[in-house]
């Protein structure tokens, strides 16, 4: 069977940096399904329909985005990378990304990444709903405080604008809107490791995640 480990957690956790460490690590595919809705949500936005509306879901259906090599993101052959990472888009993603409709659309989509030799995915719902039979599930959690933390850090470290104070009830209140929604909720998958990487450096979590991808086998 084809191995896929899937990465969860909420945002600031450090899922995406360490899916793409890992990814790269193994040689493996990656996906980094909140991009998904992102591109889904800017999407919507350019063509001026409301989150709200019913459309949404054909834009979640009939995305043109292309990631390159380096994993640049590219809407209907536009980068978009500047515009993909930023607060309000993450705001407008976790929105839509609470509707039934949007996810059915992208389900297909997300599955299409897994091809050999292999699939890092990193999402909300990669082991309870999107791979529920992944070879390996991981669970990545951090206090809100430190993942505020870092995104300001990574921000600044992008050149954007941000404010700390704002950042941390700008967490907690996406948060809350993807761990309470009805559909594919942000819980750990009952085989999920779980690991807070609150207190610890990105090699430690990445060598914890490779010990215990070793244990099952993977590689
Ligand atoms: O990981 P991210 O910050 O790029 O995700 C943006 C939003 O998309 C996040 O607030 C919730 C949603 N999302 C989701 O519901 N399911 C996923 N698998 C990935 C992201």
């Amino acid at each position: 069977m084809m191995p896929i480990i899937t990465i969860d957690g909420p945002s600031g956790s450090g899922k995406g940096t360490l899916a793409r460490r890992l990814a790269q690590h193994l040689g493996f595919h990656l996906l980094d399904s909140g991009a998904l809705y992102r591109l889904t949500a800017l999407a919507a936005q350019k063509q001026q329909i409301d989150l709200s509306a019913a459309e949404v879901a054909d834009v979640a259906e009939t995305l043109n985005v292309r990631f390159d090599a380096a994993g640049a993101a590219y809407l209907d052959e536009v980068g978009v990378d500047s515009v993909l990472r930023t607060e309000q888009t993450g705001a407008m993603a976790s929105q839509i990304a609470a509707r039934p409709d949007v996810r059915a659309a992208l389900l297909a989509r997300q599955r299409a990444f897994a091809q050999a030799p292999g699939l890092v995915a990193d999402g909300r719902d990669m082991g309870t709903v999107v791979f529920p039979s992944a070879s390996v599930k991981i669970f990545l959690d951090a206090s809100a405080q430190i993942r505020a933390d870092r995104r300001y850090k990574q921000l600044i470290g992008n050149g954007l604008s941000a404010n700390l104070a704002a950042l941390i009830e700008e967490i907690q209140a996406r948060d809350d809107r993807d761990r309470n929604r009805a559909v594919a909720p942000l819980i750990p998958a009952p085989d999920a490791l779980v690991i807070d990487s609150s207190h610890l450096t990105i090699e430690a979590v990445e060598a914890q995640m490779m010990d215990f991808i070793r244990a099952q086998g993977v590689v």
